[in-house]
C-alpha cells in the first residue's frame, strides 16, 4: 500500500474522491467529482492520469453519469448511457486502459438494461464493476511488482521516466511497483527520475511518490538520462506503458523512445511493466497507436511562466511508440514476456 490515496469512491456521498496531481508537489488537495463533467475535466487536465487509473475513474464515471440522469428524473435508456461512455472515451486517446474499462462497464450496463433493471438498480450495478475494476488494479499491480522484483538486482541503480506509480493506479504502481517489490524485499536500490517534460509529471510526481517510502531518488533532467548511462550511473531502465501493441510495441510518455535508444546504446535492460489490461491485441504494431498532441502553451511555459514566444509553433505529442526491439521485457501481473511473445497471454475477455 501507499501513504496516500490517489481516487477513491465515497459511497456516503456519491462521489469520486482524487487527489488533484495537478497541485502537488506543493499541495495536497482533493477533487470531489459529482458531475460528468467534472470527472471528463479532471481526465483531460491531468488532476488524475495514468493509464490505469484514467480506466478506474473512468468506470466511476459511468456511474456518476448515470446518477445525474436519476436526479434529472430522467430514464436511463440505451442511448443515454451510451452517451456517458462516449464523453468519458472522448477524453484521452492513447491509454486504452480508457477504452478497456468503458467497455467492461458497456457490457454490465446492457446487461442491465436488458434484464429490465430500474435507474437505481442499474446504478447499483455499474458501481460493482467499478469496484471490481479498482480492486483488480491493485491485485494486479501487486502481482507484477512482484514478478518484476525478481528481475532487480540488489543495489541497482534503476531509470525511469514520467511516472507510473501509484499516483497512475488505484495503488502500488508498474513501474513504481516493481520498485517498490524490490525495496521491500530489502534491496538496496537508487531510482534516478527523468523530470519529464512538459508536465514533470517526474519531478512533480515520482520523487514525491518514492520520498512518500523513503525510497532513495535522484532527480535529473530529460536530457541527462544518456550522460548518466554514460558514467555507468545506471543498471536498468523501467517504465510504465499507456497501450501496447501485440508486436511489443509500447506507447509512453513522450521520452521514453529516445531513454530505450540510450539505453540500448549503453547495454542496459530496458523493461516495460504494465498490467495486461494496456495490451491491444487489435494493434498488430506501435504505428496504428493513436498519439494525442496536447495545448502548445504546455511547451510554451514551464509550469506557471512563459519561457517562449507567445506566437512560435509547436508540436506537443504526449506520448511516442518505442520498437519492440528496444523492449528486453514486459513485466505484467501473468508474468514476464519478450515483446514477441505477447500472444501467450490468456486475456480473458
Ligand atoms: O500523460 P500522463 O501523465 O497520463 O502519462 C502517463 C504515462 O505515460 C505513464 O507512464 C503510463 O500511463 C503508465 S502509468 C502506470
Amino acid at each position: 500500500m501507499s501513504n496516500f490515496q490517489t481516487l477513491i469512491w465515497l459511497e456516503a456521498s456519491r462521489t469520486l474522491r482524487l487527489l488533484d496531481q495537478r497541485r502537488l508537489p506543493n499541495e495536497e488537495v482533493f477533487l470531489n467529482c459529482e458531475t460528468l463533467l467534472q470527472v471528463t475535466d479532471a481526465i483531460r487536465t491531468l488532476a488524475v492520469r495514468g493509464a490505469p487509473a484514467i480506466g478506474v475513474t473512468a468506470a466511476y464515471g459511468v456511474v456518476i453519469g448515470v446518477q445525474e440522469e436519476i436526479a434529472l428524473n430522467r430514464t436511463v435508456s440505451r442511448s443515454g448511457f451510451d452517451n456517458i461512455i462516449a464523453e468519458l472515451a472522448a477524453t484521452r486517446p492513447t491509454a486504452v486502459n480508457l477504452f478497456w474499462a468503458l467497455e467492461r462497464v458497456r457490457k454490465t450496463g446492457y446487461a442491465g438494461l436488458k434484464n429490465g433493471l430500474n435507474g437505481t438498480e442499474l446504478r447499483n450495478h455499474l458501481l460493482k464493476e467499478a469496484d471490481l475494476i479498482f480492486a483488480e488494479d491493485e491485485r494486479d499491480h501487486h502481482l507484477l511488482g512482484e514478478n518484476g522484483a525478481r528481475l532487480i538486482p540488489d543495489r541497482a541503480r534503476i531509470l525511469t521516466h514520467c511516472n507510473a506509480g501509484a499516483l497512475a493506479c488505484a495503488d502500488y504502481g508498474t513501474a513504481l511497483g516493481v520498485i517498490r517489490a524490490a525495496h521491500t524485499a530489502g534491496k538496496e536500490i537508487q531510482v534516478f527520475a527523468d523530470e519529464t517534460r512538459p508536465l514533470l509529471q517526474g519531478s512533480r510526481l515520482t520523487t514525491w511518490e518514492l520520498l512518500q517510502d523513503k525510497i532513495p531518488v535522484t532527480l535529473i533532467c530529460d536530457n541527462m538520462a544518456a550522460h548518466c548511462m554514460s558514467k555507468g550511473m545506471i543498471d536498468l531502465v523501467i517504465v510504465g506503458a499507456d497501450r501496447i501493441a501485440a508486436n511489443g510495441d509500447s506507447a509512453n510518455k513522450i521520452g521514453t523512445y529516445s531513454v530505450a535508444l540510450a539505453a540500448e546504446a549503453h547495454n542496459l535492460p530496458f523493461y516495460i511493466a504494465a498490467p495486461t489490461s494496456t495490451i491491444d491485441f487489435s494493434l498488430t504494431n506501435g504505428s496504428e497507436i493513436p498519439i494525442e498532441e496536447r495545448d502548445p502553451d504546455e511547451v510554451r511555459f514551464f509550469g506557471e511562466k512563459r519561457t517562449a514566444p507567445a506566437e512560435v509553433k509547436v508540436y506537443n505529442p504526449a506520448f511516442d511508440v518505442t520498437p519492440a526491439r528496444l523492449i528486453t521485457a514486459i513485466i505484467t501481473e501473468k508474468g514476464v514476456f519478450k515483446p514477441d511473445q505477447l500472444e501467450q497471454i490468456n486475456v480473458s475477455p
